[in-house]
């Protein structure tokens, strides 16, 4: 089955009821993160016994790694309610408001893609996270004038794939800023055991460990990989999902034994194959992919370079020993002294 199949097949829909099938309600049911959810632990029973709302919290890391999780477990803990929107569908203040008249005492405004909040509603939004109050303007010219609205305390919750991208002045306003990392292999084998448990897959350790190690360190990427197992060992075997099983299935995806798919690949090969291993921009692979470039380096790129197959240079991206082993290329002898020093910079 072609690969393109399963993923248009996948998104958006399908990816959404996944996630929010298997997605951990309380704190103690998320798996690693461990110090960020030490820090959410302590302001949580601290808030309770100050009965004080939640200062405002941004969290950040690529696709797949929690942040929403993490929005939905808070309300949770904390009993109160949750109001979800994001950036893109912010386009002007007024869109706002009636998320900011719902709220009440310590309840929760998660805001997705906050760095793709246009200006004017970033700066509308600054009174309300600072004084929770809002300034609307009545009127135009010279008849225009500014009425002041209070607003109930509540809690703003950010999330970005890159917190590079918001203004300063925004991210000043958050009082906590949480980063996440990919998971450990360990880690995402423990979230693939209690998801196969919750879709009453049986499933053996090994085989857990064998899509763990094969979804780029990301439970979203762990729990797909773990779904289309469930299938193919429902329609090729008795629905347990042993370690053959697991290994076939994922070959059949084409994730390859480093758990990297078709889009990273595609990704070195064209750095290697048409940019000569670079360096080069990434503008300029994404030209030549056919890809937005946030698709590059919100979601391709950090895997890759967390695993050492690319570096990041003052003079562009460029390939490293193991992403010329990858593909199976000798490497050009002139590359291997100083492109691959990464940037200090960066
Ligand atoms: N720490 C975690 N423990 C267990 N499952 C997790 C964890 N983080 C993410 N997941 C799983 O991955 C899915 C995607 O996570 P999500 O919070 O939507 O990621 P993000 O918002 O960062 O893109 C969730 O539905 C959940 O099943
Ligand atoms: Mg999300």
């Amino acid at each position: 089955m072609a690969r393109e199949a399963i993923v248009q097949a996948d998104e958006p829909k399908e990816q959404k009821e996944r996630d929010a099938a298997l997605r951990p309600r309380w704190l103690t049911e998320v798996i690693g993160q461990k110090a960020v959810v030490q820090r959410l632990g302590i302001v949580l029973r601290a808030c309770k016994k100050l009965q004080e709302p939640l200062s405002h919290i941004l969290f950040d890391g690529p696709p797949g790694l929690g942040k929403t999780t993490f929005a939905t477990v808070l309300p949770n803990e904390l009993g109160t309610s949750l109001q979800m929107t994001s950036g893109p569908a912010l386009s002007k203040p007024a869109d706002l408001l009636p998320f900011l008249t719902n709220l009440e005492h310590g309840s929760i405004l998660f805001i997705d893609e906050i760095h793709r909040m246009p200006r004017a509603v970033e700066e509308f939004i600054y009174p309300a996270m600072e004084d929770f109050r809002i300034d609307i303007v009545l009127g135009e010219g010279v008849n225009a004038r500014t009425i002041s609205m209070r607003l109930k305390q509540f809690t703003l919750i950010g999330a970005t794939t890159r917190s590079g991208m918001l203004s300063s002045p925004m991210r000043d306003r958050f009082k906590m800023h949480e980063h996440l990392e990919f998971y450990t292999v360990e880690e995402l084998a423990q979230i693939v055991r209690i998801n196969a448990k919750k879709l009453q897959t049986p499933i053996t350790d090994d085989a857990a460990i064998e899509i763990a190690r094969r979804s780029r360190g990301t439970p979203r990427i762990a729990n797909a990989r773990l779904w289309w197992a469930r299938h193919f060992a429902t329609s090729e075997s008795d629905g347990c999902i042993t370690l053959d099983l697991a290994r076939e299935a994922l070959d059949m995806a084409e994730v390859d034994r480093e758990g990297l798919d078709k889009q990273d690949r595609r990704y070195l090969e064209t750095l290697v194959g048409v940019f000569e291993g670079g360096p080069t921009g990434v503008e300029a692979l994404a030209a030549t992919m056919n890809l937005p470039t946030d698709t590059l380096s919100d979601e391709i790129e950090p895997y890759l370079l967390r695993e050492q197959f690319i570096v990041r240079t003052p003079r562009g991206r460029t390939a490293t020993a193991r992403a010329y082993q990858l593909l199976g290329k000798p490497m050009r002898p002139a590359q291997r002294e100083d492109d691959t020093q990464p940037s200090l910079f960066e």
